[in-house]
């Protein structure tokens, strides 16, 4: 099995090149820049592994650059700007395509663009392994099943500590210049939620407050669960500190939290599911680490595309793989998830 890692120079790519090396995995690393790349494949212990260059804003030059690799992790972001050429390799390539992807617009776009294509490629696609929008989607799946079909799902993400990289902040950016989607009746459009009330969180000693935003689990998980309204909702005060944030700024940054930083970092997705018939289903999964435990669900994603095989066509993580048995999988990672109903 070869996978590769598209964008390994990054904070991100070099934490999925040493993932793929614990694993034992065979990785081809791909970059722009010769010296970084070679630097990058050192510093995930991947020597001997194949590098290939590409830059991907150059029309054309990412084209048969993932030939003869079974999957592929995405990690070059902002993705709105570059990833569509990654796809569109993977799917001429016949290599199965997983990416690191935070930002929602994109994520309705692979699906819109590639679906078709994908499935008679015989390819799966699943934007958004990551550690919101994977674990996201799969206790999505789970909780709107115990009450389906759903009236209204409400999703939150609950963010602190750690800090972020210069990657994401490049991607949040480009998020806060789009308004957030709602999923209803059967369409997404930019949504009217303002300023949410409160949710409860485990752990939380007190209701956070939540702002709209625009998360990649709204796009994913109508895809697999019957529901007619679902808004998806962060933290008000990380959604504060990112309007807060300006290119000049961010170029001013280090490329990523130090690794204790990296380590200190803690999450929390809830799902309220409200069934049409009025019952209630609440989905709690939390973790640390969010860098992480991306390499860590992105290259598990890729190795169970190609070990175990998907249906083709552009997939919601659900739709990829067993939502139970996946996050069940993460539990030695220290991710926890309980669904309630009732
Ligand atoms: N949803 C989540 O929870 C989550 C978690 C982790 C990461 N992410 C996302 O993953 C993405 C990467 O994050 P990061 O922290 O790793 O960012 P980063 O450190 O800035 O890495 C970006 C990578 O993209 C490459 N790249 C940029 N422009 C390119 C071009 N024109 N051609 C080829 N390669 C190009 C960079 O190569 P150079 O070194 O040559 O610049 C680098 O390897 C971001 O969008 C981030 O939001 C999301």
């Amino acid at each position: 099995m070869k996978i590769a890692v598209n964008g390994a120079t990054g904070y991100t790519g070099k934490l999925v090149a040493a993932e793929l090396v614990r694993r034992g995995i065979d990785l081809v690393l791909i970059g722009r820049d010769k010296e970084r790349l070679r630097q990058a494949r050192i510093e995930a212990g991947a020597e001997g592994a194949e590098l290939r260059f590409a830059d991907i804003a150059v029309a054309g030059a990412f084209d048969g650059v993932l030939d003869g690799c079974d999957a592929v992790v995405n990690c070059a972001g902002p993705f709105g700007a570059l990833g569509e050429p990654v796809v569109a390799a993977a799917v001429a390539a016949g290599c199965h395509y997983v990416d690191t992807t935070g930002e929602q617009h994109y994520v309705k776009r692979v699906f819109d663009r590639f679906g078709d294509e994908a499935a008679r490629a015989g390819v799966a696609v699943v934007p958004a392994m990551a550690d919101d929008g994977g674990p996201g989607d799969l206790l999505g799946h789970l909780t709107g099943a115990a009450v389906s079909p759903v009236a209204e799902l409400v999703f939150g993400l609950w963010y602190r500590g750690g800090g972020g990289s210069q990657g994401t902040m490049r991607s949040m950016l480009t998020v806060l210049d789009a308004a957030a989607l709602d999923y209803r009746g059967g369409r997404w459009a930019p949504g009217a939620a303002g300023p949410r009330e409160a949710m409860r969180f485990p752990g939380a000693e007190a209701p956070v407050p939540m702002a709209a935003f625009g998360i990649p689990p709204v796009v994913t998980i109508p895809r697999h669960v019957r529901v007619e309204r679902a808004e998806g909702f962060v933290n008000a005060d990380l959604v504060a500190r990112l309007r807060a944030v300006t290119p000049e700024l961010v170029e001013s940054l280090p490329q990523g939290p130090a690794p204790d930083a990296r380590r200190e970092q803690r999450w929390t997705h809830v799902a309220e599911a409200v069934g049409v018939d009025g019952r209630r289903a609440r989905g709690e999964v939390e973790g640390s680490d969010g860098y992480g435990l991306t390499a860590v669900i992105a290259v598990e994603g890729a190795r169970r595309l190609v070990a175990d095989g998907a249906p083709a066509g552009v997939l919601a993580p659900a739709q990829a793989f067993d939502a139970a048995g996946f996050l069940d999988w993460l539990a030695p990672f220290g991710v926890r998830w309980r669904v309630e109903t009732g």
